[in-house]
């Protein structure tokens, strides 16, 4: 029997099949197969020679390895640098991930405007009109000088240009539109969106060039195209931040030259983002007021710690399944500590829906918050303010028992400095002798029970 020519390939996971069918057998996405050609074989081997594939592989000891220091060049914008590791690194390729309208192309602008002051840029848009980034760079009073605009999105003819170019740092905005003509299928298909990051993955490393992809995030907040393109990339940022606050988070999910979970924080203006140096404090009311529900907790999953609002309101529901909504923290860790609360401290929200929300749209995903998420409940049910300069963090066990979290001295010192009077901590991280937290009363726990005798 001749084999088919034809094949249908899952626009969510990449799966392919011989047959359509309404749903994908591999990730059981609804309507997501796309018919196809099968592809030759040999896809866009022309680049081969990038991949630094020579035809004698040959094998070393890491010790014989000469060591090679990362050499860094700040991008202008320290926020972005500090996101990045301390700046960006030759031939690395970095996806810049976030909604629609969060500020992506306006990060990458004000960026190589800064850059082009002393190494050419090139920043091929594939959405947007030149006449468009012309206006926005006049908004951004952006130095235009030395930025190379290309609008284009044939990946062959944008690395014909970039040969030509030479440029140092290269902006793809975004990765979506762009196809690469080895293909047939259309731009945006997984397909595409995967075989153009690796030819742009391949030229970085063989030319030295830093790339910025830009990608766009699906409704339920993942990359669009294929997981793999996260594994490609060097660096994937997370842009977040609702259109209607104005600070924005730039976070590290993944980084081959530094640490995940580095935060860069931005404001948006009339003018662009401004970065903010000394974000600790940004999301916090200048007066708390003294409401139950509401208590204050210090993360640190950063370089820096932030000080963070934690709120709760516990009610009695209106229908048999009652909600359990988290906004910022993980449901399933709400959840648990429901269990933990019911379990160890004998209130039970059977019947009752819980809300938590973590203010100004910050995200934690550390375990430090399980204590200022256990107290904010228990106040709530007991409609009990809190004083508002008290200051909370803590992991909570399954036991009930109230667990140390990493660098508690730093959140300590923190929540002083912004005029803290009191902290409720975990008794492992109960600061030692000679530490100089004078203005702060600490008060360090060891179970449940001790939090439920404070209140
Ligand atoms: P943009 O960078 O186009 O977003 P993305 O590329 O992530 O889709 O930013 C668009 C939003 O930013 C838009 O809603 C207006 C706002 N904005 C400002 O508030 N000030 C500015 O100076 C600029 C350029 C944009
Ligand atoms: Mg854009």
């Amino acid at each position: 029997m001749a084999k088919p020519k034809i094949q249908y390939t899952c626009q969510s996971c990449d799966a392919t099949f011989n047959k359509w069918s309404g749903q994908c057998g591999d990730c059981k996405e609804w309507n997501t197969l796309e018919e196809g050609k099968i592809p030759p074989t040999k896809v866009a081997n022309r680049f081969a020679g990038y991949a630094g594939l020579s035809n004698n592989p040959s094998v070393q000891n890491l010790t014989e390895v000469a060591g090679q220091d990362i050499a860094r060049n700040s991008s202008g914008l320290g926020e972005l640098d500090l996101a990045l590791g301390g700046g960006l690194v030759a031939g690395s390729v970095i996806l810049i991930g976030g909604d629609p309208g969060v500020g992506k192309s306006t990060l990458l602008l004000q960026a190589v405007a800064e850059i082009a002051k002393t190494r050419p840029c090139l920043y091929v848009s594939g959405e947007e009109s030149a006449q468009q980034i012309k206006l926005r760079a006049d908004r951004l009073n952006a130095n235009s000088d030395g930025i190379r605009l290309l609008m284009d999105t044939s990946i062959e003819r944008i690395l014909a240009a970039v040969d030509a170019e030479k440029p140092s740092v290269l902006v793809i905005d975004s990765i979506q539109t762009m196809h690469t003509e080895a293909l047939s299928s259309a731009p945006g298909a997984v397909a595409q969106v995967r075989e153009s990051t690796a030819l742009l993955v391949r030229f970085a490393k063989a030319t030295n060039t830093t790339i910025f992809l830009i990608g766009h995030v699906t409704k339920d907040g993942s990359l669009a195209g294929p997981r793999i393109l996260e594994h490609m990339v060097d660096t994937v940022l997370y842009f977040e931040g609702k259109t209607e606050s104005r600070y924005r988070l730039l976070r590290a999910i993944k980084n081959r030259f530094g640490a995940v979970n580095e935060l860069g924080v931005f404001a948006m203006q009339e003018n662009g983002l401004i970065e903010v140096k000394n974000p600790s404090a940004i999301f916090l009311s200048r007066s708390l007021p003294e409401v139950s529900g509401s208590v204050v907790m210090v993360t640190k999953e950063a370089s820096r710690p932030l000080l963070v609002e934690v709120q709760a309101l516990v009610d009695q529901s209106q229908s048999d399944s009652p909600r359990r909504l988290a906004l910022g923290i993980e449901p399933s860790r709400l959840a648990m500590l429901l269990a933990v609360l019911n379990r160890h401290a004998g209130f039970s929200t059977a019947g009752q829906d819980v809300f938590i929300n973590l203010v100004g749209g910050v995200r934690v995903t550390e375990t430090a918050s399980d204590l200022a998420v256990l107290m904010a409940i228990l106040s709530s049910i007991k409609n009990k303010p809190l004083d508002p300069q008290w200051v909370i963090f803590g992991e909570i066990g399954l036991a009930g028992e109230i667990r140390p979290v990493p660098n508690g001295q730093e959140r300590l010192m923190e929540a002083q400095k912004h005029g803290f009077k009191k902290a409720i901590i975990p008794w492992a991280n109960r600061p030692t002798k000679g530490s100089q937290l004078n203005e702060l009363e600490v008060i360090p726990l060891q179970k449940i029970s001790d939090a439920l005798d404070l209140l």
